[in-house]
């Protein structure tokens, strides 16, 4: 029974402290690894390497072949969900994504998700592949974007913009974004239902927008949806712990844990380390927050922080991770050195 196996990572989003904290970082599968771009280079473009399950499968084996992880995350993208609603995404060489702006309510009308499933069978298929393929001791998370954040692709085409359109869609446009953020959640929940069923044992939700919004709106259109995707999520498999993103959204954080009941929140270089071992920790397991740009520095810097973490953190259940992901510039020896220094800590 593979699955009973404890492992460390589930432990401690179950709420258990682990006297050595499980890590994993957000990108561990990218750029910065030579095999990455390898792969990458023979996939063509990015949404094949991420439609192709034995080409994803090897991408996401190849930072666990290199760095002892208690978790591999299944290599794909948010922005696979809009394309299987039938958005136009591309992904272009140095610019990121470019996505065919969300104009009107006819636009969210015509994502009804007729096809939906049969254009993501090939991440079930890596996942399934995964579950398989990875170490024992090793969790498999599935991921999706939050609905506000893939709300702000749809409406903008691309990312990190001042998001004036999404947001005169919230202010001027209520009805409509409602709609939209609406049909995001349900097909979010349908797509981590599926991701579930094909051997993901925990999912990471991804609000990497949340920064942008206000204190109203951030409830309305953040903490609101994840409830609803949390309780959804929980009615089917309330064994699979839930891990929200909500970026740079500083107090925020209180209730978004409080009301989402997510099991654990992952956390930005921005929070306080003591602020959410005493505010947050007592609600959820913890994950976070390396600065990504230590990790470019390596060194005693690095390790010095390292040490902080875990001495603020490792008290309480967490989950080591960065604030954010790992940058293309990061040299593969600083990743090893992290782990090795928190495993002989
Ligand atoms: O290893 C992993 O973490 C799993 C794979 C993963 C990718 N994207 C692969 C990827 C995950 C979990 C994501 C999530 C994602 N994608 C988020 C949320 C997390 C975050 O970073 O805030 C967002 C906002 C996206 C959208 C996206 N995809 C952007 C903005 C970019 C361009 C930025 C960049 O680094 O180029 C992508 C492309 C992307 N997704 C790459 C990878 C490895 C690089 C593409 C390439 O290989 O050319």
């Amino acid at each position: 029974m593979e699955r009973k196996l404890r492992k460390p990572f589930l432990e401690a989003l179950r709420g258990k402290t682990q006297a050595v904290p499980p890590v994993w970082l957000m990108r561990q599968a990218g750029r910065y690894l030579p095999e990455y771009r390898a792969t990458r280079a023979k996939a063509g473009g990015f949404l094949d390497l991420c439609y192709t399950p034995e080409l994803a499968i090897e991408v996401t084996l190849q930072p666990l072949r290199r760095y002892q992880f208690d978790a591999a995350i299944l290599f794909s993208d948010i922005l696979v969900l809009p394309d299987a609603l039938g958005r136009k995404v591309a992904f272009v060489e140095g610019e990121g994504p470019i996505l065919e702006p969300l104009v009107g309510q006819a636009d969210i009308q015509r994502m009804t998700g007729e096809g939906f499933h049969e254009r993501l069978a090939p991440v079930y298929a890596t996942l399934k592949g995964l579950a398989k393929a990875i170490p024992a001791q090793t969790a498999l998370i599935g991921f999706a974007g939050a609905p506000w954040t893939v709300a702000t692709y749809l409406i903008e085409g691309k990312g990190g913009t001042d998001f004036a359109n999404a947001k005169a869609w919230i202010y001027g446009r209520s009805a409509d974004f409602e709609a939209l953020i609406d049909k995001l959640t349900d097909f979010t929940v349908e797509y981590l239902l599926a991701q579930i069923e094909a051997g993901a044992e925990a999912v990471q939700i991804f609000d990497s927008w949340a920064s942008a919004l206000s204190e109203m709106p951030f409830r309305r259109y953040c903490i609101r949806p994840m409830q609803t995707i949390v309780e959804r999520l929980r009615a089917r498999h309330a064994e699979i712990p839930i891990i929200g993103f909500p970026r740079a959204c500083g107090a925020l954080a209180l209730d978004y844990v409080a009301e989402t009941g997510v099991d654990a929140i992952s956390l930005d270089p921005g929070v306080p380390a003591a602020w959410a071992a005493s505010h947050l920790q007592p609600k959820a397991c913890v994950q976070g927050n390396l600065d990504p740009m230590l990790l470019v520095a390596g060194g005693k810097p690095m390790e010095r922080e390292i040490d902080r973490l875990v001495a603020e953190l490792g008290q309480g259940p967490y989950v080591f991770n960065l604030g954010h992901g790992i940058v293309p510039q990061t040299p593969p020896e600083h990743v090893a050195r992290l782990v090795e220094h928190l495993r002989a800590r």
